[in-house]
């Protein structure tokens, strides 16, 4: 095993001095991917843990060794530690690698190593250096959760001050201000109950050193400008649109047929949204974009990802020129248009 850089374990020296620290966590992924733990008094903790480890028992772990050879080993990263404000006694959280003792190789049934072995993959092949990941903590807040399934009965019930459904309950008093049903995005305090908590999570994930996105409301929060919120992101910023040109229209329609209909129809919804009216909701340039750049789109905008929640297929990227999509865009436009006009007009 490779000695770990000695400055961050002096950092996690000192912060046990400064914080007045009295207990450590060790935290290791089980092979199902759950966070696990083992705490020991941080008078246990020396320079040398960082190389030796600590022995622990795997055999009541899912999917890891049998009782007879279950002694395993977990090193601690000095680089994850944190304070974990969650916890009465004063505890510092550090995040360990698992161990085999005997080979004293990182065990090929953590998570954590897997993942690591395929970053140096990744590296390896000079593909790209580094892979970013991480988890959306996106999670709901209930008032009351209950649900089972026995000899007579099956249900789940769930509750919220939000829920619509209570608009009509006696609450002591009830003080209104329930969202009604998908309008609970973005509205501002009393309709949204939980900004203090969202807040305070906020705050204390920053102080565990996470970064963090803004907090907003439910799925769909983002860090874009009003300008991508409306235009999009990509490399269209600006499009102006004159009369509708045939002849482009008609270029458009051929790409249109060859690289989007698979997917799209304009009069109905298929694998992909319909997009005879696409115009009416999004932006020219928006559109744009979502061709020439759909994988951004789709990771970005708040308007993309609620598309691919619900279609559950990535757009693809059809390597379309800026003057193929553009002609795309005039197609849209002259359906539109025609649509709009003829007498089976349904807008
Ligand atoms: C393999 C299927 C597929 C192909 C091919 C495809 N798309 Fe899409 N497209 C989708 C899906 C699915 C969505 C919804 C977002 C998502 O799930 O990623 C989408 C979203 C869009 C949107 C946004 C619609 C809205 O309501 O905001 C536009 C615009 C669009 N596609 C245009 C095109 C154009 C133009 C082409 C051809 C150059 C094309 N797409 C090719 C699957 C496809």
């Amino acid at each position: 095993m490779a000695k770990k850089a000695d400055s961050s374990i002096a950092k996690v020296f000192k912060t046990i001095r400064d914080e007045g620290v009295q207990m450590i966590d060790f935290k290791f992924m089980d092979f199902p991917g759950q966070w696990q733990h083992v705490s020991i008094p941080a008078s246990r903790l020396e320079e040398s843990s960082f190389d030796d480890g600590f022995g622990f028992d795997g055999s009541s772990m899912r999917g890891w060794k049998a009782i007879n050879e279950s002694d395993m080993l977990i090193i601690p990263d000095p680089s994850t530690a944190f304070i974990d404000k969650f916890i009465e006694a004063k505890t510092l959280s550090l995040i360990c690698d698992v161990y085999d003792p005997l080979t004293k190789e990182k065990y090929e049934r953590c998570p954590r190593s897997i993942a690591q072995k395929a970053e140096a993959y990744l590296a390896s092949t000079g593909i790209a250096d580094t892979a970013f990941m991480g988890a959306e903590a996106e999670f709901f807040i209930f008032d009351d959760i209950r649900f089972d399934t026995n000899e007579h009965s099956s249900y789940y019930y769930l509750d919220s001050i939000e829920g619509r459904w209570n608009s009509g309950r006696e609450e002591m008093p009830n003080l209104g201000y329930k969202p009604r049903y998908k309008e609970g995005y973005y509205p501002v305090p009393p309709t949204d109950h939980l900004q203090d908590i969202r807040n305070e999570m906020t705050l204390n994930m920053a102080g565990a050193g996470a970064a963090s996105s803004p907090a907003t409301p439910a799925a769909g929060g983002s860090e874009l400008t009003a300008e991508q919120l409306a235009k999009g992101i990509g490399p269209i910023t600006s499009v102006t649109l004159g009369e509708v040109d045939a002849a482009l229209a008609e270029q458009g329609k051929a790409t249109f047929t060859l690289k989007c209909s698979a997917c799209h129809k304009l009069e109905v919804r298929y694998v992909a949204p319909q997009l005879g009216g696409v115009l009416e909701r999004r932006t020219p340039e928006f559109v744009m974009n979502m061709i020439l750049n759909p994988a951004e789109m789709i990771e970005k905008h708040p308007s993309a990802r609620a598309l691919l929640a619900q279609y559950m297929t990535p757009m693809p990227n059809q390597n379309l020129t800026q003057e193929e999509a553009r002609a795309v865009l005039e197609y849209l436009r002259s359906a539109a248009s025609a649509s709009s006009t003829g007498t089976t007009s349904e807008r």
